[in-house]
């Protein structure tokens, strides 16, 4: 099969700076190498032009950068449409998370019923009435369900991208007050850290890949590194401790090679300035190689 891989130097969805040098560091940590040694064909498609900040004014309340992060995501959603029309794979190397926006926007509109497996310390679920921060990143899954504002939610259609009951968050553990209602409201299934903690990874994941197979076709992965522990992801720019372990994620990864089922993925929030050396993005393309089938192979 082949993989289309695109780079998003994005970093205007949080405040943060670095995190547009995500692309560079995981490029440089050996992803091309590293799924090309499984068979695949590997085409870097490079990255998609952001542009600068929105002048200081020009954002609406709430929204840091609507304009320039509405306008990556435009970019991204069509790059990754366009892919689909190569039969390929995307693969979406970030930036911070308000490009999940795009991607899913993209992706989207080749399924039915696509899925979404939301890795994240977050539940990146808040609008700007929600939001604590004003920041994008904070969002993208809300905006991908139909809420948020219009120059986002409209982005390929004005249609929501995605239906709630379709979407699984593992890995939770800092979820704001209107993301918990939302999540009440909507029956969303969550696995926070009590739920890995109680029935272990491997339970975890089987139930994902059990109730999403039966009703999606296409699942994407959008993979915070933030959901990791910042012992094993240090470079991320809003790091909540008591995560994810490395040999958690290597573990959910591997079982979603074996399910066979992901259509697209992305891997967010590497901060090559806040990291040790490049350990962030190094564990970003190790558990590429596991969701693309290092063990099977
Ligand atoms: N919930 C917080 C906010 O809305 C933090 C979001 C962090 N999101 C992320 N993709 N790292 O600002
Ligand atoms: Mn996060
Ligand atoms: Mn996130
Ligand atoms: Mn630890």
């Amino acid at each position: 099969q082949n993989i289309s891989m695109v780079g998003v130097p994005m970093d205007l969805g949080q405040n943060r700076r670095g995190v547009d040098m995500g692309p560079s560091a995981i490029r440089y940590a050996g992803v091309i190498e590293r799924l090309e040694a499984l068979g695949y064909r590997v085409e870097d498609k490079g990255d998609i032009a952001i542009e600068k900040k929105d002048a200081v004014k020009a954002s609406p309340k709430n929204l840091s950068n609507l304009y320039a992060v509405t306008k990556a995501n435009e970019k991204l959603a069509e790059t990754v449409a366009s892919i689909y029309e190569k039969n390929a794979f995307p693969l979406v190397i970030g930036g911070d998370h308000s490009i999940a926006i795009g991607t899913i926007a993209g992706a989207s509109g080749y399924f039915e019923n696509l899925g979404v497996i939301w890795y994240d310390a977050h539940g990146d679920l808040n609008t700007a009435q929600t939001s604590p921060s004003g920041n994008i990143h904070g969002m993208p899954l809300a905006v991908s369900l139909g809420m948020g504002h219009p120059s986002l939610t409209n982005i390929q259609t004005s249609k929501p991208k995605i239906k709630p009951e379709n979407v699984v968050i593992i890995g939770a553990r800092e979820l704001d007050a209107g993301e918990k209602d939302y999540i009440r409201q909507s029956k969303m299934p969550v696995y926070t850290m009590h739920e890995v903690d109680r029935l272990g990874m491997s339970e975890v994941m089987r139930r994902a890949i059990t109730y999403l197979e039966d009703k999606c076709d296409g699942v994407h992965l959008s993979l915070d590194l933030d959901g990791l522990d910042p012992h094993d992801a240090p470079g991320v720019g809003t790091p909540v401790i008591g995560g994810l372990s490395y040999r958690e994620s290597h573990l959910a990864m591997e079982m979603l090679a074996e399910s066979d089922f992901i259509t697209s993925c992305e891997f967010v929030e590497v901060n090559p300035i806040l990291d040790e050396k490049n350990r962030t993005a190094e564990a970003a393309v190790a558990l590429m190689g596991s969701l693309f089938g290092e063990k099977l192979k």
